[in-house]
């Protein structure tokens, strides 16, 4: 055997026959022969062959081959893994587009009031004004990812980017009393990103800090650069070491329990009541991270905080757009 086969299916071929004769038994294995268009999967089964004294005399074999089912069987997995994940993504953009909804609805009863100063009625109506771009770039997405395209990713400068969400983030939230405070790094950020998805990430971490202090409180939005070594950790996705830049949001409310902490990230998690919370927010924060090649740290504490860290990738833009 070990002179016709290549040695590594030689050895599976002795071990298995060595298994037939000292277990007495029909043994199955699958088979992976290297061959020009990759390789070629055989299934087969070896049994024990007795003659009339009940003595192993021979070792009888069957084998067939399954390459092709099992190809099948692997491309029906990629295509329902494929499902699974496209079924995740438009979950969370009709989600965020809920959140755009809700600013729409809260605002334009309010502007029909007549006692509503004018300076009042200016920022609800910037908040209208943006809600309905935010809703424009969400449909955007959801064509895009009807479409299978791939996001469209910008070079782009991650303060500047803050900077300008800050108003409307403020006023998704002042009505709970609750107030932003900012403290960006004096560094440049560059990152290679889909401003579409900061602009949800954001707006559901800012949300989730709200929901955490239902007195009132502050939440501070803040940004930086950071060198990861092989030590760092992270509670969502993966720290490769390399230079990244961060932004965090940080409340002062509930914060969370380790064992609550530990299931966050799974879709349709929610420790909300009913109506309150779907438990999508946060697959917004994945989807920035997985798209940024990026990660999250989350530090939280029962009743005194929780701060929720996106490490983005620092690069720049690459020719094709990935
Ligand atoms: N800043 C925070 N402080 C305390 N708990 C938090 C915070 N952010 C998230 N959580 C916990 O994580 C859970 C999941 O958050 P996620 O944003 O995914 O969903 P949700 O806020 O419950 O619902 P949705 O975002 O769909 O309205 C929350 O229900 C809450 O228990
Ligand atoms: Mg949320």
């Amino acid at each position: 055997m070990r002179d016709v086969l290549p040695q590594d299916l030689a050895n599976l071929f002795s071990e298995r026959d060595r298994m037939v004769v000292d277990e007495l038994r029909v043994v199955e294995n699958e088979t992976h022969i290297p061959s020009e268009n990759g390789e070629r999967i055989f299934a087969a089964s070896s049994f024990p062959i007795y003659d009339s004294e009940d003595t192993v005399t021979l070792i009888g074999g069957v084998s067939f081959e399954i390459t092709d089912r099992r190809r099948a069987e692997e491309a029906e997995h990629r295509q329902s893994q494929k499902m699974e994940l496209f079924g995740q993504i438009t979950g969370s953009v009709a989600h965020d587009f809920n959140n755009v909804l809700t600013v729409l609805c809260c605002n334009l009863p309010l502007l029909k009031s007549e006692r509503i100063t004018p300076e009042k009625q200016q920022k609800l109506i910037n908040d209208c004004i943006d809600a309905a771009g935010m809703g424009s770039n969400l449909t955007k997405r959801l064509m895009t990812i009807a479409r299978k395209e791939a996001l469209t990713k910008t070079s782009i400068e991650l303060n500047t980017l803050i900077t300008d969400l800050v108003d409307f983030l403020q006023r998704s939230v002042t009505q709970q009393n609750v107030s932003i405070d900012v403290a960006l790094s004096e560094t440049r950020l560059p990152v290679f990103v889909d401003v579409v998805l900061v602009e949800m990430a954001l707006l559901n971490l800012v949300i989730n800090a709200r929901d955490a202090m239902p007195d009132g409180g502050i939440i501070t939005i803040s940004s930086g650069q950071a060198i990861i070594d092989e030590t760092t950790e992270a509670d969502w996705g993966t720290a490769a070491p390399g230079r990244y830049a961060f932004v965090q949001v940080a409340d002062g409310g509930v914060g969370m329990a380790p064992e609550i902490k530990k299931k966050i990230f799974k879709a349709f998690f929610t420790t909300k009541e009913k109506g309150k919370g779907t438990g999508l927010g946060l697959s917004a924060v994945q989807d920035l991270a997985r798209e940024s090649d990026g990660f999250v740290q989350i530090n939280s504490e029962p009743g005194k905080g929780t701060e929720v860290k996106v490490f983005l990738r620092s690069r720049r833009a690459r020719r094709d757009n990935s």
